[in-house]
């Protein structure tokens, strides 16, 4: 029984999560054990997220709840780590003094050494290559892992802190990707998600100092016999090239599920976020993967209420989202942040952002619901993943991503099952017993 406590908490995207977890190893090897109980850590970090006004807001909301937290027995330490840490680190210990130590995303692997030494209380350096030569991959007991092969962006979309916050584009070696992807596999991962916020513009080194795309990564990583499948997320319009869209047809392991934002179906729009795509350079990609994967999955994000944004460039969204038909897709108001170039331009009335958004999911919802219903009788296969809210209950997802549950008094967890599709909720699917894969 060790007598050291961390608790751990991640906002934001896949990438935190996958920064949690190498946290979580660092203390793991340090002696500490995981705690969900917040009164009880010695070591609390908060990885946090700086993409919306909303999700900055949380932190400092849940500073001040944990804070109190803080007493003699527990000696706590309060630890804010993420993209808030990194864009603005300085503001959050003169507004939040029982905060101990700021840790960016591309230094957090100091952080063992900053606790010890209790010297240096802030760290923002952009450290890419030295953090993933010092982490530690050993949390994961899952049967789909995220693993982080690209870091940062040099896209700098006008609303986005990404480029400020993660640092310039960085990508890792296949070397240490395909070392890291035999760890998991040798524990029994069936599943890895390849994580960038831009990972389709990866081009990692091989060992011969050539550069190597995210086909070849994905080829590559094929060959590993007890690795089933292999998903990736998030891609950028302009980076979708041929070579990885080929690769839907040809590789039987790579998921028929393409995340693919766009932001707004209006040229104008597009233009004055710096997306550096127009809405047919868009739905040329659609049309190019269609052809050779017709059964392809598409996913997106959407911004609404984008300075100057129009009715008829929002209409202009509507008709491009009937247009593609999406099974899933993620949307926003827009939020004016610090140090972007459409910081001060906010000009959409809220209510106006909050009945677009509106209209656009209740159409993105009305295309999930159909897709999920067009399932209805079919076989599909499905990873289970963990046990659901029933007894006896199994959730999973299919090759599609589709969140897929089934009642079973065989333990399926880590088990790829051909199962049917008896049902659908609005964002799930019910199945049926199954033949063995
Ligand atoms: N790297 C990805 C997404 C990064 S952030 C890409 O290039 O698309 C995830 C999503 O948050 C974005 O796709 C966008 O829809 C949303 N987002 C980012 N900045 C935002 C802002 N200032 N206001 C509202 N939504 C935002
Ligand atoms: Fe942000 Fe644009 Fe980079 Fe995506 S491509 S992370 S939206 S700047
Ligand atoms: Fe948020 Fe940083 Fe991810 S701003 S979305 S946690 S890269």
């Amino acid at each position: 029984m060790s007598d050291k406590f961390i608790y751990i908490k991640s906002y934001g995207c896949q990438m935190n999560v996958y920064d949690s977890n190498r946290i979580k190893d660092l203390f793991l090897n340090k002696g500490y054990e995981i705690t969900n109980d917040v009164s009880k850590a010695n070591l609390t970090v908060l990885n946090t997220c700086h993409i919306r006004e909303k999700a900055v807001e949380k932190v400092y909301s849940d500073i001040g709840r944990i804070k109190k937290f803080k007493n003699d027995e527990n000696q706590m330490k309060l630890v804010i780590a993420g993209c808030v840490a990194q864009a603005e680190g300085s503001e959050i210990k003169k507004r939040s003094p029982s905060v101990d130590f700021i840790v960016g995303p591309q230094s957090y692997h100091k952080l063992p050494d900053m606790i010890d030494s209790s010297e240096s209380k802030i760290n923002s350096e952009f450290l890419q290559n030295e953090k993933f030569k010092n982490l530690i991959f050993n949390s994961s007991k899952s049967s789909s892992e995220f693993l982080s092969i690209q870091e940062g962006c040099d896209k700098f979309c006008s609303f986005c802190v990404v480029p400020y916050t993660r640092g310039p584009e960085f990508s890792r070696s296949i070397e240490s990707i395909i070392s890291e992807a035999k760890m998991y596999v040798s524990r029994g991962v069936k599943e890895l998600i390849l994580l960038g916020q831009n990972v389709n513009a990866y081009h990692g080194l091989c060992k011969k100092g050539k550069s190597r795309d995210l086909a070849y990564l994905i080829n590559k990583l094929s060959e590993m016999d007890g690795l089933k499948r292999i998903r990736y997320m998030t891609s950028h319009p302009l980076d979708m090239k041929d070579e990885l869209i080929n690769t839907h047809a040809t590789n039987p392991k790579l998921m028929p599920f393409l995340h693919l934002p766009i932001q707004s179906g209006s040229d104008t729009i597009l233009k004055k976020m710096n997306r550096k795509h127009s809405v047919d350079d868009y739905l040329r990609i659609v049309d190019k993967i269609r052809k050779v994967k017709p059964d392809i999955a598409m996913s997106s994000d959407f911004i609404v209420g984008f300075p100057g944004e129009t009715d008829e460039d929002f209409e202009n969204t509507m008709k491009f989202i009937e247009k593609v038909n999406f099974v899933i897709a993620y949307s926003f108001m827009y939020s004016p942040r610090p140090g972007t170039p459409a910081q001060n331009k906010d000009n959409i009335e809220t209510a106006v952002k909050k009945a677009r958004l509106s209209a656009l999911q209740s159409l993105l919802t009305q295309q999930q619901i159909v897709y999920n219903k067009s399932f209805i009788n079919k076989d599909v296969e499905v990873l289970f993943e963990k046990e659901g809210r029933n007894v006896n209950q199994y959730i999973g997802r299919t090759i599609y991503n589709q969140s897929t549950f089934i009642n079973s008094k065989e333990q399926l967890i880590n088990k790829i099952l051909n199962v049917k599709i008896i049902n659908s909720t609005n964002f799930a699917l019910e199945s049926q017993p199954y033949e063995k894969h």
